[in-house]
């Protein structure tokens, strides 16, 4: 089972971006932890990283076919991107939405999110934990026949 994982703008600064927010692993720390985790669960992860809207939109209309879900942390484009959203309902994969922090617990501009409306599942505040979380919840509702059991 092949799985997206795609972190939006900024997070390819993990570890050096507001660590007291973000912590301080940076994005390959987090990935190679997900990818030994992947394994263990009999699943492949393919990364994706870009600070640019479109270039993520392509990326998820790409993926149709090849994947079987996508594991995605927007970072600011979920408070504002219609179109990440439109190619998530469009390509119709289950798709978790990932943050770092607790956005709820912030500023208000986070508390609102495009993106979870056309999700599976949202997990916010576990830090990195939240990346491994989100591939367990999506393997055990891909292996449910996509359900939540
Ligand atoms: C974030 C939260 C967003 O509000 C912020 O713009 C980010 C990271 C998180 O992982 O906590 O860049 O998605």
């Amino acid at each position: 089972m092949k799985i997206l994982v795609i972190n939006g703008p900024n997070l390819n600064l993990l570890g050096k971006r507001e660590p007291g927010i973000y912590g301080g692993k940076c994005l390959e720390e987090i990935n190679s932890a997900l990818v030994a985790l992947a394994a263990g669960n009999g699943a492949q992860l393919e990364f994706f990283q870009s600070n640019a809207e479109g270039a993520i939109v392509d990326a998820i209309q790409e993926a149709a076919g090849r994947f079987a879900g996508i594991i995605i942390n927007p970072a600011a484009y979920t408070h504002t991107s219609i179109a990440i959203r439109d190619a998530i309902s469009a390509v119709a994969l289950p798709a978790v939405e990932v943050h770092l922090s607790n956005v709820y617990s912030r500023e208000k501009f986070r508390h609102k999110s495009l993106i979870a409306p056309v999700a599976i599942g949202q997990i916010a505040g576990f830090g990195p934990t939240g990346y491994e979380l989100a591939l367990l919840g999506l393997l055990r509702y891909l292996q449910a026949g996509s359900s939540i059991g």
